[in-house]
C-alpha cells in the first residue's frame, strides 16, 4: 500500500474567469490572473490511500463518502492514470485502487475558492502518489474546476486560454480525440511573478457570509455567456488587454495600477452578472459597504493603499501591501465593529487574514 497527503492553497482572481468555450474540456473563454494565498490558514488537504487490495475507488469529502463517479473526479483520477501510463510512471499502482480523503479547513462553495484549493489538492496528491511531475498536470486540475488549475503554483499565476490556431476545427474520430488532447494539454496554467519577487503583497479576507453561494459558478457562467452583451465586450475587447497591462503591473511591481486593474475587473465581473438574463446577484449590502469603505480609505490615504475584488459570493479580498496593513485594520475594525476579531498571521509568500465571524454593519 502507498499513502500520501498533501495540502492545497486558495488563489484569488484580479482579472477573473467566467465563462467556457466548452463544458467538458472546461476550456476559458479568456485568459485569467491571480494571487495564490499561503497553505498556513486556508487550505484544503487530501489523503489517498493505493492499494493491490482495494476493489474500487472510494471518495470522501469533509468526512462524509461522496460518490467517485461524479464526472469531474472521476475525469482527474483517469486523465492521471492515462498521464502515469503514458510517462511509465508509478508502476503496477496505476492498476490499484484509491480511496481518497478530501477536506477544507474553511466554508465550502461560498465564494472562497473552495474548489480551486479542493480539485488542485486531489490532483497534486495523486499525481505526487503516482510519481508524476506535479508542475505539469495543471491541465488535469484544470477538468477538475477550472480556477483549481491557478492553484497549482504559487505566487501571481496566469492561465492562459486556448491558442487560436487550436480553436474550432471539429472532425470525427482519431484526429478529434487527437485535436481534443491536443486542446485540453495547451490550455494551462503558468507562474508569472514568485512569491518572494514582490514579498510584501498581503491579502485580507472579509468572510461577509459563510453560507453556501445559491447560482454556482459554473452555472452562473454558462447562463452570462448565454445572455450577457456586456459580457461579450468583456471577453472580446477589456480581457486581453488588461491581461497585458495586469502583468506589467506585477513585474514593475506598480501597486497603484494592479489595485486600478483588480477592482475594475472585480466591479465588470460583477456587472456582467447583473446583465445576465435572469441576473446574477453574488454580492450584498455589506459588500457594497466594503467597496466604499476601500474608496474613502484610499481618498484619505491620498492614493490608492488597499484593492478590493470579490469572487462568486459577497466576501470581500482585499490585497494590499504589507506597511497599510496596520492602519488598514485599524481604520476597517472603526468601520466594522465586529471585525476587531482579525488577526494578521504573518506567513509565507502572500499573506492574509480571516474574520471568524461575519462582518457586520454598524
Ligand atoms: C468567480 O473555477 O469555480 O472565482 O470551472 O465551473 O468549476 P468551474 O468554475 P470555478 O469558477 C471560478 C470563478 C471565479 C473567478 C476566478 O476564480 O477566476
Amino acid at each position: 500500500m502507498k499513502i500520501c497527503t498533501g495540502i492545497a492553497p486558495v488563489n484569488i482572481a484580479v482579472i477573473k474567469y467566467w465563462g467556457k468555450k466548452d463544458e467538458k474540456l472546461i476550456l476559458p473563454m479568456n485568459d485569467s490572473i491571480s494571487g495564490t494565498l499561503s497553505t498556513d490558514e486556508m487550505h484544503a488537504k487530501t489523503s489517498v490511500a493505493l492499494s493491490p487490495d482495494f476493489t474500487e475507488d472510494k471518495l470522501w469529502l469533509n468526512g462524509k463518502e461522496v460518490s467517485i463517479h461524479q464526472p469531474r473526479v472521476a475525469v482527474c483520477l483517469s486523465e492521471l492514470r492515462k498521464l502515469a501510463q503514458q510517462k511509465k510512471s508509478g508502476g503496477d499502482m496505476v492498476h490499484w485502487k484509491m480511496h481518497i480523503c478530501s477536506e477544507n479547513n474553511f466554508p465550502t462553495a461560498a465564494g472562497l475558492a473552495s474548489s480551486a484549493a479542493g480539485y488542485s489538492c486531489l490532483v497534486f496528491t495523486i499525481a505526487h502518489a503516482l510519481g508524476l511531475d506535479s508542475s505539469q498536470v495543471s491541465h488535469i486540475a484544470r477538468q477538475g474546476s477550472g480556477s483549481a488549475c491557478r492553484s497549482m503554483f504559487g505566487g501571481f499565476v496566469r492561465w492562459r486560454a486556448l491558442p487560436s490556431e487550436l480553436e474550432g476545427k471539429q472532425s470525427d474520430g482519431e484526429e478529434s480525440e487527437d485535436l481534443r488532447r491536443k486542446q485540453s494539454e495547451a490550455s494551462n496554467a503558468e507562474q508569472i511573478i514568485s512569491e518572494a519577487y514582490w514579498g510584501s503583497m498581503r491579502v485580507i479576507i472579509l468572510v461577509v457570509n459563510d453560507q453556501a453561494k445559491s447560482t454556482s459558478s459554473t452555472d452562473g457562467m454558462q447562463r452570462t455567456t448565454l445572455t450577457s452583451t456586456l459580457y461579450t465586450h468583456r471577453v472580446h475587447t477589456v480581457v486581453p488587454e488588461r491581461c497585458e497591462r495586469m502583468e506589467t503591473a506585477l513585474n514593475e511591481k506598480d501597486f497603484a495600477t494592479f489595485a486600478q486593474l483588480t477592482m475594475q475587473d472585480s466591479n465588470q465581473f460583477h456587472a456582467c452578472c447583473l446583465d445576465t438574463y435572469p441576473p446574477i446577484v453574488y454580492m450584498n449590502d455589506t459588500s457594497h459597504a466594503v467597496v466604499r469603505f476601500v474608496h474613502e480609505f484610499n481618498t484619505v490615504a491620498g492614493g490608492t493603499k488597499v484593492a478590493y475584488t470579490f469572487d462568486a459570493g459577497p466576501n470581500a479580498c482585499l490585497y494590499l501591501l504589507e506597511d497599510s496593513v496596520p492602519l488598514l485594520l485599524s481604520t476597517l475594525v472603526q468601520y466594522f465593529p465586529a471585525s476587531s476579531e482579525i488577526s494578521v498571521p504573518y506567513v509565507r509568500g502572500l499573506k492574509y487574514s480571516t474574520t471568524p465571524s461575519p462582518l457586520q454593519l454598524p
